[in-house]
């Protein structure tokens, strides 16, 4: 374990052809070549005056808004029209934005829940009116209503997470113990116990062999989870962990499932004193632009790309099936049971990002540009 250097005041981003997951850019929406151009034109025919409610959770991290803006891009597209709305995270707006679309008798729901149990009532409703709903990242639990599931492997984010410090730690050799704290997310979104899942899949074994030593002691998901993905909760409990736990001894890994997560541990190391010589190696997931900015510069080691882009084309080819009658791409039928049923699903894959990998990744891709990261604050 690392002693720490400094006296330290403890204060506290639709192109069919792209068919792999983890390839190609998020603007991909419309086809550039002139058959594809021409299927399109067909499709638009058919899909002419059917609308598609799009229910997103949160405007408050940029994800969400490429998510929202990549979906209405590639079905407007096909000629759908869409009603995009976002809930700033508030669960009655979300359940309001629905039952008005359903009252204003949309063809189709794609809903990225805030609280994946909450809208039990409002897809029954949505049921009752033969309306058909898709599951956009988050499994929506608790209902039958729900006909498809476009997500990533969400045990992979947290495997790969996992992977990426077992590797970059060098957990395997390591002579000496090595601290670790775990910022999990939300305990209503059915995304983040599987991602811890995942981490724990590759990372229980070094806390029970004693290289990894959680301080706090807080290593389940009960102990480790942050409702809403709270940024500020996040900055919060790294405060009260380091304040508690980590006088004596420096933090060597902040094992955290979220790009905002990583931005409250920052901030809490920075305050805590923590420099270059002694920064933990800090997780995270989305590739936000910021976060690529950060691990750029040092303050975040490894985030994971989720293209949003080929989600939302995944998710695309789900509302046409129910709209259309057409098949969509379904690569798991044994994962995502909600209590209800086992929802067919698309699982993208996601991939791990670093400084090594950012350029080929989301440069490279078109996914950002230079300036954007540049430029991000
Ligand atoms: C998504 C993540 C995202 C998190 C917080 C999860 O459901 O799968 O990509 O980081 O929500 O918005």
């Amino acid at each position: 374990m690392k002693k720490r250097l400094l006296s330290v005041l403890l204060i506290g981003a639709m192109a069919l052809s792209l068919v792999a997951c983890g390839g190609n850019n998020s603007s991909s929406s419309s086809s550039s070549d002139g058959n594809e151009a021409a299927a399109g034109d067909e499709k638009k025919v058919e899909s002419n005056g059917k609308k598609v409610g799009v229910a997103m959770p949160t405007q408050s991290s940029e994800r969400w808004i490429k998510d929202g803006d990549n979906m209405k891009k590639q079905l407007e597209a096909l000629g759908y029209e869409v009603d995009l709305q976002y809930a700033e995270d508030d669960i009655p707006t979300q359940q309001s934005q629905l039952e008005t679309m359903i009252a204003q008798g949309v063809n189709c729901l794609v809903v990225a829940a805030i609280d994946s149990g909450a809208l039990v009532n409002v897809l029954d409703q949505a049921k009752q009116a033969n309306i058909p709903v898709i599951a956009y990242d988050r499994l929506l639990m608790d209902t039958d209503a729900v006909s498809y599931y476009a997500s990533f492997d969400n045990e992979g984010v947290g495997r790969k997470i996992g992977e990426y410090i077992e590797t970059k730690a060098d957990l395997a050799n390591a002579s000496e113990p090595q601290t670790i704290e775990f910022f999990m997310g939300s305990p209503d979104d059915n995304n983040a116990v599987l991602l811890h899942k995942g981490v724990m899949s590759v990372l229980q074994k070094y806390l029970d062999d004693g290289k990894l030593v959680c301080k706090s002691g807080r290593t389940s998901f009960e102990d480790t989870c942050i409702l809403r993905w709270s940024q500020e909760t996040a900055q919060q409990n790294c405060e009260n962990y380091l304040t508690g736990f980590y006088a004596d001894e420096d933090l060597d890994i902040a094992c955290s499932a979220f790009d905002g997560f990583a931005y409250g541990i920052k901030a809490a190391l920075e305050g805590a004193g923590y420099t270059a010589d002694n920064w933990p190696l800090i997780t995270g997931q989305d590739a936000e632009v910021m976060a690529v900015k950060n691990i750029v510069e040092g303050k975040q080691t490894q985030t994971i790309f989720k293209d949003t882009g080929l989600l939302a084309e995944k998710c695309v080819t789900m509302v046409q099936a129910v709209l259309e009658g057409s098949e969509p791409e379904i690569n798991d039928t044994e994962t995502y049971d909600n209590n209800k049923l086992v929802v067919p699903s698309y699982l993208c894959e996601p991939v791990s990002l670093d400084k090594d990998n950012y350029k080929e990744l989301v440069i490279d891709s078109g996914y950002y540009t230079e300036d954007d990261i540049n430029s991000a604050n």
